[in-house]
């Protein structure tokens, strides 16, 4: 028996914890008290859920039949397409794939877009999943740079520069996360007349979409048509039930690349009709969810955003990055020390979790991200000793 088993090199991972890591479980396992000013999960931070209806929704009867159908059952889509209605956006439920999360909505786009080594374009800085989605699919990222300046956008001449005969598509994130902000109506112009002309696909990540700071309604491009465009979103983030598995991924662009994208996907689809049947069933009732989640997300967002903002205020050294809306704010530290020290110290020092800017791939020292779901009291404790 040789020493090493010959795994496939696209799972040669460093596995190993960084720093940051080690000194999280380290703090955990000595039992010590932690401010988390990193959590995502909305279903640990104290947010109203109606329990009963969330329950009952998994017990339709209909569940003990079993009705394959690739793209999902017909009642879930629909209600699916009934989100975007009601948003004003028509999208048909025979262009919806329902998928157990983005994540796997991205795998299936990946599959029917990219040959091995092909190359996808994703923002920079942005959620650091998509390494790992990639590299299981075979699939290159190469990073296209968001600027800041009062506001983030895309620098189109860098998006540009980096396509290649091998390059498939541009991801965007809208609105991204962790910067906040959504494609503008002229980015998104400017991205369909790349894409149409280069014969490449827009992948949008919108489990953000509902979340603007001010209220208002962004367009989704689950009804652009300027370029062959594959739309992702789902419920761990539209109605705060990550632990329901139900996502969705959207075709639109121009005919026949979309019929042709459509019925490729239904063959990868049908190949692993994932989503279970009590899921689908509940997916109208989840939906429904929603209205009661997203208030009280919004609200909360703007309470921490309002006390980030007045601590700040009382500060010089640090400032926060223009926001315009999902769960987390960026901030703008003296880079005295890489951010990964910055972070570990704020751990050991103050009993602070925070995400250092290279996690996100910001292109420089100097950043913070918290998050701005966790309770009032937290983020107020926790601002409170970053800038002690
Ligand atoms: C931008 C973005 N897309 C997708 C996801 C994951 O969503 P899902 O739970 O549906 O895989 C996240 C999770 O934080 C995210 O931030």
């Amino acid at each position: 028996m040789s020493e090493q088993f010959k795994f496939a090199k696209r799972t040669n991972w460093n596995l190993t914890p960084n720093r940051l890591s080690e000194a999280l479980a380290a703090h955990r396992a000595a039992g010590k008290p932690l401010l988390d000013l990193t959590v995502s999960n909305p279903t640990e931070c104290g947010f109203e859920y109606d329990s009963s209806a969330i329950l009952d929704a998994l017990s339709s009867p209909a569940a003990l039949l079993y009705e394959p159908n690739s793209k999902g059952l017909e009642s879930a889509r629909r209600a699916v397409a009934g989100y975007y209605a009601d948003r004003k956006e028509e999208v048909s439920a025979e262009d919806i794939f329902l998928t157990t999360s983005t994540s796997e909505a991205y795998s299936y786009v990946f599959r029917t877009l990219c040959n091995p080594g092909d190359e996808l374009l994703i923002p920079s800085p942005s959620y650091p999943l998509f390494d790992f989605l990639a590299d299981i699919q075979d699939v290159s990222l190469v990073r296209y740079p968001l600027l800041y300046d009062h506001g983030w956008q895309i620098d189109f001449r860098a998006l540009e520069q980096a396509i290649t005969p091998r390059t498939r598509g541009v991801i965007v994130v809208h609105p991204n996360n962790p910067t906040g902000h959504y494609v503008k109506h002229a980015e998104i112009a400017k991205l369909n007349s790349i894409c149409s002309a280069q014969e490449m696909a827009i992948i949008a990540d919108e489990v953000f979409l509902d979340f603007a700071l001010d209220g208002s309604r962004a367009a989704s491009f689950a009804t652009n048509t300027g370029a062959l465009t594959f739309t992702l979103s789902g419920l761990s983030k539209i109605s705060g039930l990550p632990q329901m598995k139900a996502a969705w991924l959207i075709v639109s662009g121009p005919q026949p690349w979309k019929a042709e994208a459509l019925a490729r996907l239904e063959v990868i689809a049908d190949t692993y009709l994932s989503v279970n049947a009590p899921v689908q069933l509940a997916i109208p009732k989840f939906l429904e969810q929603r209205r009661a989640f997203q208030k009280q997300v919004v609200l909360r967002v703007r309470r921490n955003l309002a006390e980030l903002d007045r601590q700040l205020a009382a500060q010089k050294a640090s400032s926060r990055l223009v926001t315009e809306g999902g769960w987390c704010a960026v901030l703008r530290v003296p880079a005295m020390s890489s951010d990964e020290d910055l972070a570990i110290g704020l751990l050991t020092e103050q009993g602070v979790s925070v995400h250092p800017g290279h996690f996100y791939e910001f292109p420089s020292d100097g950043y913070l991200v918290v998050s701005l779901i966790e309770p009032e009291g937290i983020l107020a404790e926790g601002v409170r000793r970053l800038f002690q």
